[in-house]
């Protein structure tokens, strides 16, 4: 729709409440054959006046077109044409009737700003949902409070609290951070599988919170595949899936080596941020310590 016809029906619109507002079913007008002012009875909504009244008649009234609409008591000559088409992103919530114009909303996940739907804020790692977005209203997110986290990019998520370890009867491996969760095991996880394999379920997530450079990560993964692989066109999500996969397949010692693998792609910060996990994990656990 264009907004010279949307500013001139809103301007009949604007009319016709105020007039209604007063809650006058009639109105004045001025008998062409006589020269006289007639009360005439207006005409209800969902039909316009098709001719006055006069010395003799009543009003007459015509039910309204199809695809117009008359919302309140008149003497509009015409229906008023339902001019609200709903635009991208929008979703109809109430149909053209004789009664009112269509009604447009932004569709789920949506907002209204500035006349457009936007879509609604994703809460990034380490923030969560603290108000749901609305047709209306943007998703208002918080920084993940003290001993809470969300590792997920969501305009629903909120922050979850850490798991209390030792409440569950569990080691704690590795303490939780506003993206991550606390690193639970029991001791006999921790014998069987060793803390290495524990530490593995978390990597991938692990990868996919730190900030690195898009050739760098190429490099990284281009020492983890097979020579043959071409990455230069993988985009980070497929870069991602790739370091994920071979975190699946990796046994102890090939975990061992990852450290050494992100130094030679120059992901320096990364490479010390794994090794203190590593580290940490491998020393935790009472269990492992009275061995
Ligand atoms: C975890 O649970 C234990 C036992 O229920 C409790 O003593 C401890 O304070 C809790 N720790 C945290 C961080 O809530």
């Amino acid at each position: 729709m264009d907004l010279r016809s949307l500013l001139i029906s809103l301007l009949l619109f604007e009319a016709a409440s105020a007039v209604s507002a007063n809650a006058h079913r009639t109105y004045q007008h001025v008998d062409e054959a006589t020269g006289r002012t007639l009360t005439c009875d207006r005409c209800p909504a969902g039909t316009h006046m098709r001719a006055h009244c006069t010395a003799t008649r009543r009003t007459q009234c015509s039910p309204c077109a199809p695809h117009h609409f008359t919302q309140h008591w008149n003497y509009l000559p015409k229906c008023l044409y339902c001019s609200a088409f709903c635009g991208e992103n929008q979703v109809v919530v109430r149909e053209c009737s004789p009664l009112h114009n269509r009604e447009c909303a932004c569709k789920p996940g949506y907002y209204l700003r500035a006349d457009f739907c936007v879509k609604h804020t994703e809460c990034p790692p380490g923030f969560g949902v603290s108000l749901p977005g609305t047709a209306e209203r943007n998703t208002q997110c918080e920084r993940c409070p003290h001993r809470s986290y969300s590792a997920t990019t969501s305009s629903r998520d909120t922050c979850t609290p850490h798991t209390n370890c030792t409440a569950h009867g569990l080691q704690l491996l590795l303490r939780g951070s506003k993206k991550r969760n606390n690193l639970c095991a029991s001791c006999e996880d921790l014998q069987h599988r060793g803390a290495l394999m524990i530490l593995k379920q978390i990597l991938p997530d692990f990868f996919a919170h730190q900030k690195k450079k898009m050739t760098k990560l190429a490099q990284f993964v281009r020492h983890l595949l097979p020579v043959d692989k071409e990455v230069a066109h993988l985009c980070h999500k497929q870069l991602l899936s790739h370091i994920s996969e071979w975190i699946q397949d990796a046994g102890q010692d090939r975990l061992r080596c990852l450290p050494a693998m992100l130094r030679a792609s120059r992901l320096h910060r990364v490479a010390c941020k794994l090794e203190r996990m590593i580290m940490t994990v491998e020393m935790s656990g009472d269990c492992i310590n009275s061995h």
